[in-house]
């Protein structure tokens, strides 16, 4: 790290120092559509003229780069941290994601919690932003120790809130609760509670998505 940028990181208060909000995406379970949302919401605030984020600390399933239709490109490094990949030459979409770091993504899925903690904790604070409006923070289903290292390693920064995410099902309703509980242990504030659609019509939704998606990242076939 240069001398200067250095400096001037540490006195602004880091990567995040030009980011104006920061939101965490939460679910008790994987597979409840999460990252659907973030990036939905990511899109929906890049078209009203957001500069927006998205860092994806999902290990074992960071599915965001294929979501917005990235593949798996090379991140460099600059003074201040890792580079995040720009979704359009405006640079008005950035994003990181875990699964770009690993070289081989199906390796994280065994690691122990303090080799994941510490590469969540190095990873959320070394991403070198620039200005934004909004960060959001897709993180893995549950509240476990990945959790508590995004927490940890944003403590200086002011996390906004999170935004908890569920289906109608009873067992995904039930860890809302857990996650309601681990958010006011951790003073987090709740900003609110997305209950996707019944499963019955999940596919044809599903189908619509990826159209879209596709639409949007320029493929017509
Ligand atoms: N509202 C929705 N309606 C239909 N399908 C959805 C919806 N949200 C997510 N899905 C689909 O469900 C699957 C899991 O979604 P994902 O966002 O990856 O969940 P999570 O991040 O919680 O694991 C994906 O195939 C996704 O396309
Ligand atoms: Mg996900």
């Amino acid at each position: 790290m240069g001398q200067n940028n250095g400096l001037y990181y540490i006195l602004n208060g880091g990567n995040l120092s030009q980011v104006q909000h920061v939101v965490l995406v939460l679910s008790g379970k994987g597979g409840v559509g999460k990252s659907t949302l973030t990036t939905e919401l990511a899109l929906a605030l890049r078209h009203v003229g957001k500069k927006v984020g998205i860092l994806d600390v999902d290990l074992c399933g960071p599915s965001i780069p294929r979501m917005l239709n990235v593949g798996r490109p090379e991140v460099h490094q600059c003074d201040s941290g890792w580079v995040p990949v720009y979704t359009d030459a405006q640079k008005s979409l950035a994003l990181m994601s875990i699964g770009f770091l690993l070289e081989d993504p199906d390796e994280a899925v065994v690691w122990r919690g303090p080799k994941k903690t510490a590469l969540i904790g190095q990873f959320v604070s070394d991403v070198a932003w620039g200005e934004l409006d909004i960060l959001l923070v897709d993180t893995p289903p549950g509240t476990s120790d990945e959790h508590l290292a995004v927490l940890e390693n944003l403590k200086k920064h002011k996390v906004d809130g999170a935004i908890l995410v569920t289906i109608p099902q009873a067992v995904s309703t039930g860890d809302v609760r857990r996650e309601i509980t681990f958010c006011k242990k951790t003073g987090l504030r709740i900003l609110g509670i997305v209950e996707w659609i019944c499963v019955s019509a999940l596919f044809r939704m599903q189908q619509h998505l990826f159209q879209r998606w596709r639409r949007r990242a320029g493929q017509t076939d």
